[in-house]
């Protein structure tokens, strides 16, 4: 009852006072006290005040409200002496599930490379195996020696169109290779096949035994679920990313109305904890000619005007950062957590992750991706684009992976295990780095992109990106609602619901 009071509130521009809140939920019936404020149009205050709540219910019980009832004037006096206003009590516990932070085994060289993928093609050949439309599976060098029913799973080596609109692939696995024509109709429209992505094939050998002609192509993809079950949790989680501290298009202004929200606003004191998904500052020679664009030009500097900023959040929030293509940390990803001589920069209400990663908060599972190989997902496929990253996220569940394609634009480090395969299926799955805000749903997925707090850079005028900057995505822990506040105008609150 309590949000959906306060979103009426919100809804109709009022801001509370946090001891505002609590003289209202104290009343034996806080919904009839708010509809009598509301609906008080000549006379409601703008910023809502202990008092204002006392008057309002005291008017109600002297009868000044034509609808109480008698057993309202019974109940009387509803209003419990007032308490401070205090955040709610959360474990503040954020279990880390699957990180490379710590557990990196690289060195670099190709026999790496070769047991990462054997890692993926392993990982995803099993979860491809239980597929009722794969159910046989058999190694390539089995299904070149059949002509019908052939069912075989694969890594993409290369894929082309034809001029008839059909696309010609090879696939491999660790036993062969195998020419595959998938006849146009046969997968969606625009359906691209990415370098590097593990996909299966139910066909037939052609007449001349040259090539499978594919009936269907199968994605591990994630299962269909109508999403979070109510689990009684009381948090929020909000996601802040792309900060990019130390860039002369950082946006103070709309930082400090965000901060300013988060001391005073009711609805602030159910935030537990703050994901930020990488870019936390801009960085050093990211891009041809970014030291025209710096206000801070020391990496140093950066992280510690970051934590200065960071020590004006509320102090009951936990904060989660992981680094981005602007971090201080190899590019390659996996990336592990900022170096010590960073993190020393922060007080303990900072968790240092790596990216991506798994998290565990209030018994739901996050996984949270920077998400630079967007842009390989976007080069690589026509109907997606950078003002979409959610339709980029859903083609990433479809794979089971984060950044299938080597070689690219994004950098992938020879770990042993492959830490970019979606392996287990999370609550909320949360990205950044294209800077606009949106918030989606796939297969009872929450999908967010979570904004920027930097305005457009020469770099994103040149390539027609439009950022969606000062933008606050949440979803409550207990319930799985999301919505967006929006701190990029005043006045504040703007909120909207997107699912
Ligand atoms: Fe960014």
């Amino acid at each position: 009852m309590k949000r959906s009071v306060l979103n009426r509130f919100g809804e109709m521009g009022i801001l509370l006072d946090p001891k505002a809140v609590d003289a209202l939920m104290r009343l034996s019936d806080p919904e009839s006290c708010a509809n009598r404020i509301i609906n008080d149009v000549q006379n409601r205050p703008l910023v809502l005040t202990e008092e204002d709540v006392i008057k309002y219910a005291s008017d109600e019980r002297d009868g000044n409200n034509s609808e109480a009832t008698d057993k309202h004037r019974e109940n009387a006096p509803a209003i419990a002496p007032p308490v401070d206003a205090k955040p709610r009590e959360f474990s503040r516990d954020v279990k880390v599930l699957k990180d490379v932070t710590g557990n990196s085994t690289c060195v670099g060289n190709v026999i790496d490379f070769a047991k990462l993928f054997k890692d993926r093609f392993s990982t995803l050949k099993k979860m491809l195996a239980k597929r009722r439309e794969l159910a046989g599976l058999m190694p390539i060098s089995r299904a070149k020696k059949l002509e019908r029913d052939l069912r075989f799973a694969g890594i993409v080596n290369d894929s082309r169109f034809t001029k008839n609109g059909h696309t010609i692939i090879e696939v491999e696995d660790d036993t062969d290779k195998i020419q595959v024509l998938v006849p146009k109709g046969t997968a969606r429209p625009n359906e691209a096949f990415l370098k590097d992505e593990v996909i299966g094939v139910v066909g037939a050998t052609s007449r001349d035994g040259g090539i499978v002609i594919a009936k269907d192509v199968i994605r591990p993809d994630v299962p269909l679920s109508s999403g979070m079950a109510p689990n009684g949790s009381q948090a929020i989680v909000a996601f802040i990313s792309d900060i990019h501290v130390g860039s002369n298009t950082f946006l103070e202004v709309e930082w400090r109305r965000m901060i300013d929200w988060l001391k005073k606003d009711p609805v602030a004191r159910d935030i537990g904890y703050i994901v930020m998904p990488g870019d936390l500052v801009d960085g050093i020679g990211v891009y041809p000619g970014q030291e025209d664009e710096l206000k801070i030009d020391d990496l140093y500097e950066q992280y510690a005007a970051l934590s200065e900023i960071t020590k004006d959040l509320p102090d009951w929030i936990k904060v989660v950062m992981m680094p981005g293509n602007h971090d201080a940390v190899r590019l390659a990803e996996p990336q592990p957590a900022l170096p010590k001589d960073i993190r020393s920069l922060f007080d303990s209400s900072v968790k240092f992750v790596g990216n991506p990663c798994y998290l565990e908060i209030e018994g739901r599972t996050i996984l949270a991706y920077h998400g630079k190989s967007i842009d390989d997902f976007n080069s690589g496929t026509r109907h997606l684009n950078y003002t979409n990253p959610q339709e980029t996220m859903r083609e990433m569940l479809r794979r089971r992976h984060l950044a299938p394609v080597y070689g690219d634009k994004t950098p992938l480090a020879p770990e042993q295990k492959d830490y970019l395969v979606i392996d287990s299926v999370p609550d909320i799955f949360v990205t950044g780095h294209v800077h606009v805000c949106k918030v989606d749903e796939y297969r009872g997925i929450r999908l967010i992109n979570a904004s920027a707090w930097q305005s457009q850079t020469a770099f994103q005028r040149m390539h027609n990106q439009m950022p969606d900057p000062a933008k606050v995505p949440m979803v409550h822990l207990g319930t799985g609602e999301c919505w967006v506040e929006d701190f990029s105008a005043q006045p504040h609150p703007r909120r909207s619901v997107s699912m």
